[in-house]
């Protein structure tokens, strides 16, 4: 079997964001035979029509949207704003939702969302979810990552809970399986 290459998109730009705790735990929690790597989304403009030629975007889109066009499958960590994803987020879908490849059309995608609150931004989460099925990507069912009380949980810059960390171990497998299950 080779090696899956998975990339991570961090939702959250800020220093010390939970969300990126979250991501860069994940590599260490991969199943033999994925690769995680998490890509930046913060550069990219916001999205333009008038910075397209050719009906594709600029340079630094092509360049994101090229690793995501190669990636096995994707990983969207994401914190929840007003009950939604962060704008920078659902600007790095909207590019990739308009480049002519349509790179996520039948991408393998697990959501994983986290709050210092009780709800672990589950309708962020579920927001996401409505976003990309226009694109065509497909999701891992039958669960949601939606981490509580994140605070609570992270030590020296990654998810430490047990708990949290076996459950997030299970999706990257059930990630696994769905791509397999789509090759
Ligand atoms: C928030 N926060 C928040 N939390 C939540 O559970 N539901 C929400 O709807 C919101 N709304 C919201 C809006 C805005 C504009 C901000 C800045 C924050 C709190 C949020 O979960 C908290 O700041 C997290 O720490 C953000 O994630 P990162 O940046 O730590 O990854």
């Amino acid at each position: 079997m080779s090696t899956l290459n998975i990339v991570g998109l961090v939702g959250s730009l800020r220093r010390g964001a939970f969300t990126r705790q979250m991501m860069e735990t994940l590599p260490d929690l991969a199943p033999e035979g994925m690769r995680i790597t998490l890509a930046d989304i913060g550069h990219l403009p916001f999205y333009n029509e008038d910075l397209k030629e050719d009906g594709k975007g600029p340079e630094v889109v092509r360049a994101f949207n090229r690793l995501i066009g190669e990636a096995d499958g994707l990983i969207v960590g994401s914190p929840e704003y007003n009950r939604s994803p962060p704008a920078v987020l659902k600007n790095a879908i909207d590019w990739l939702s308009k480049e002519p490849e349509a790179v996520l059309a039948g991408k393998p995608v697990m959501i994983a969302t986290q709050s210092p609150g009780q709800l672990g931004g589950i309708l962020a989460n579920y927001h996401l979810r409505q976003v990309l099925s226009v694109t065509g990507a497909i999701f891992i069912t039958g669960g949601e990552v939606a981490i509580t009380g994140i605070g609570k949980k992270v030590s020296d810059g990654k998810i430490s809970d047990t708990d949290t960390r076996d459950y997030l171990t299970s999706h990257l497998r059930k990630l696994s399986a769905l791509i397999e299950a789509h090759r």
